[in-house]
């Protein structure tokens, strides 16, 4: 049987991102079943309609929308900007719901880890992003909801996860999700 793919998208450029290292410890948790690969956003130039109206849609568009397209679902890692989704995770959203009709987003699995260095774990990113999904129709877990609080106090030099139980927490959440996964991809 051929793997699964999950397409996970970063919520943040930052060079030293706390965000990149929790998406990669998770890439470093998925089943022998499941392939998890990043799906880079920072190429994508702002969303602006006329490009897809007069059919000349950057190639940055293209490539993308592609790329979404091939995976079986989405793991959402963010920060939060100003309580809600990062920029550039919300015109990802946009660019690959559009041409209109033409959503690259709808009807597969996705789910979401916000991560912070505060205590309120990007809560507000967290829900900002649930709320387009319901219109977006990504089918999101729901249960464990995955709040990273206080990021900087569990990760080492090299970007590991140390604390035993923030570990398991983890491997938790992509038990659940990939079962999640699993789950929607056979209703379809
Ligand atoms: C424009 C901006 C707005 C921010 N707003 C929030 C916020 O609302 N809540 C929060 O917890 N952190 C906020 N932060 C701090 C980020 O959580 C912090 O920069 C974090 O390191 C970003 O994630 P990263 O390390 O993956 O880049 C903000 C940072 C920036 C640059």
């Amino acid at each position: 049987m051929s793997k699964k793919t999950i397409g996970i998208f970063i919520g943040s450029l930052r060079r030293d991102s706390f965000n990149r290292k929790i998406a990669n410890f998770v890439i470093s948790l998925a089943p022998s079943d499941f392939e998890f690969k990043i799906i880079e956003l920072g190429d994508l130039p702002v969303y602006n309609q006329d490009y897809d109206d007069d059919g000349t849609p950057p190639p940055a568009y293209n490539k993308f929308r592609e790329q979404v397209k091939e995976v079986d679902g989405f793991l959402f890692v963010t920060p939060e900007y100003n309580r809600s989704v990062p920029a550039v995770l919300k015109n990802a959203l946009d660019v690959g719901s559009r041409p209109y009709g033409q959503s690259v987003w709808d009807g597969k699995p996705g789910g979401i880890i916000s991560v912070s260095p505060g205590h309120l774990a990007a809560f507000g990113a967290n829900h900002h992003l649930r709320q387009s999904m319901v219109f977006l129709n990504v089918l999101m877990l729901q249960q464990p909801e995955a709040y990273i609080g206080d990021v900087a106090d569990i990760l080492d030099e090299k970007g590991n996860v140390v604390p035993e139980r923030s570990i398991k927490f983890l491997q938790q959440y992509i038990t659940a999700f990939v079962k999640w996964v699993n789950l929607i991809s056979e209703k379809k």
